[in-house]
């Protein structure tokens, strides 16, 4: 490819057959809504920018395009345009023609409701449209029996002529097998001059883009297309049935790359994972685990039954025991986790760091070799290494309107039943008997106790 791409998204329908108060692309294929892997493939083609097409729930459909980037700098590529009324797919087009007219190279232009389009299949028709040198390429596919998609009429030398969308066909026209899956590769002067010829002189009254390539052909231009094999991969979801008849397909492919990449899934058919994730060789994953966005787990790891994990970042050697949430973790190496641990917004643990049963870590680092075995809350805590937290211990973050950091440094042991009533500090060496309320800073090396606490003695001299 050597002109610059540019993507243009059309996502301004409700999806009536959706049944739904949501705006079809904000449903969810797996952990993300429709919308967001349009634009996921879409910035794949490092394009100068997506332009995309919003009408029904611009501002939702807005917010919910600008989260799908994990990197900021796509976000910024992304423009809004606003289509008020749903005149057709052409209109939709016509309405962007102003943030059309500043891209330069070529544009690619799909629709948001094909979440499954693979970027290998946009740069071919890219490819196909640079090599011909059309006006217009366009991907057409095969089904039989067809589906309510736009036929693909070819004259008797087989060349394109036109696409008669289902509603608009003759007996003959509708029993073309031959289909546009909606991939269109454009010149951008070419397509600006025929969407001006578009009429709503069809059936549904409305202005198809699906009639640009006939008033190319008939400007004397070209217009070329490309065969796809696999014509699944390009459905456009238009009900909830399709929807999840297609999460399962993206889903069992996911998981047969991750075992021909050497990963052990004990049962696909009960395994959810999102197909952004990253797993290395011999990590097992046990039945009835969940594990969304943009998560990557080590080599060697095992990830035990009823567990979700959403963009976490596990090491090599960990073990997530069952029925855990760990939700934007770092697990660094060899840790264990679990059973029923919760785990979420930024926790971390440091190689060997041990979190066991009942116990929720939020935005809280563990050091290295570091347990904290039962029944415990650890909130806003920068945690040392070597660092032993006795049962049903609590940082006492929130006084009622801040949150408080709590500060445990290296070969700490907290006894159990304490409350760290931050912001508080315990130091190197410290110690805090069973059932202390912790509310001033504990010097180095001291065993406090009581409630409050008060100090004992010196561990060392
Ligand atoms: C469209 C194609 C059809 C193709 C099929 C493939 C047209 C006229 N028809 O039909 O040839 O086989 O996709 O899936 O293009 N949209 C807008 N504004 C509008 C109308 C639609 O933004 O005024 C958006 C919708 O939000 C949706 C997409 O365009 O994401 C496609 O619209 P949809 O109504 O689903 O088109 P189909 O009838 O499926
Ligand atoms: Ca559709």
């Amino acid at each position: 490819m050597n002109s610059p791409v540019n993507v243009l998204i059309l996502a301004a329908g409700l999806g009536t057959r959706m049944k739904s108060d949501q705006a079809k692309v904000l449903h969810r294929l797996g952990s993300r809504p429709l919308i967001a892997h349009v634009l996921r493939t879409a910035a794949a083609l490092n394009p100068e920018s997506i332009i995309v097409v919003v009408g029904h729930q611009a501002d939702k459909v807005e917010a919910a395009a600008r989260s799908a980037f994990a990197d900021p700098a796509m976000a910024e590529r992304l423009q809004f345009v606003t289509q008020d009324k749903q005149l057709g797919t052409g209109h939709a087009v016509k309405c962007a023609t102003e943030a059309i007219k500043k891209t330069r190279g070529n544009l690619v232009v799909f629709y948001g409701d094909t979440p499954a389009v693979k970027a290998s299949t946009l740069q071919n028709l890219i490819v196909a449209h640079e090599t011909g040198k059309h006006a217009a390429t366009l991907v057409t596919i095969k089904l039989d029996p067809p589906p309510a998609y736009g036929r693909i009429i070819r004259n008797e030398k087989g060349s394109f002529l036109k696409i008669v969308e289902q509603r608009d066909c003759s007996p003959e026209q509708a029993a073309i097998t031959e289909l546009n899956p909606g991939f269109y590769c454009f010149d951008v002067p070419a397509l600006l001059d025929a969407l001006e010829k578009l009429s709503p002189q069809n059936a549904q009254g409305e202005y198809y883009l699906t009639d640009v390539p006939q008033h190319m052909l008939a400007a004397g231009l070209t217009v070329g297309t490309v065969f796809h094999e696999d014509a699944h991969e390009l459905d456009g979801i238009n009900n909830r049935a399709e929807l999840a008849a297609m999460w399962k397909r993206v889903r069992l492919e996911t998981l047969n790359r991750l075992m021909v990449e050497g990963v052990s899934v004990v049962d696909p058919d009960s395994t959810y994972i999102d197909a952004s994730v990253q797993i290395g060789r011999d990590t097992v994953i046990h039945p009835q685990v969940i594990i969304e966005g943009d998560s990557r787990i080590g080599a060697n790891c095992e990830i035990h039954s009823w567990t979700r994990l959403v963009n976490v970042d596990i090491g090599d050697g960990c073990k997530v025991l069952n029925s855990c949430v760990l939700v934007d973790t770092k697990l660094t190496a060899n840790n264990s986790v679990g059973p029923f641990a919760h785990l979420r917004m930024h926790a971390e643990l440091a190689e060997e760091a041990v979190v066991g049963n009942f116990v929720e870590v939020k935005k809280s680092r563990l050091g290295r070799k570091t347990k904290s075995m039962h029944l415990t809350y650890l909130g806003d805590a920068t945690i040392g290494d070597r660092v032993n937290i006795g049962a049903a211990t609590v940082t006492c973050n929130y006084d009622g309107k801040q949150k408080h950091p709590t500060i445990i440094e290296d070969d700490v042991k907290i006894g159990s039943d304490t409350m760290l009533v931050a912001p508080v500090k315990v130091g190197r060496g410290a110690m805090t008997g069973a059932g202390s309320v912790v509310t001033k800073d504990v010097p180095e090396d001291t065993l406090v106790a009581g409630v409050p606490a008060q100090i004992k003695r010196k561990l060392k001299q």
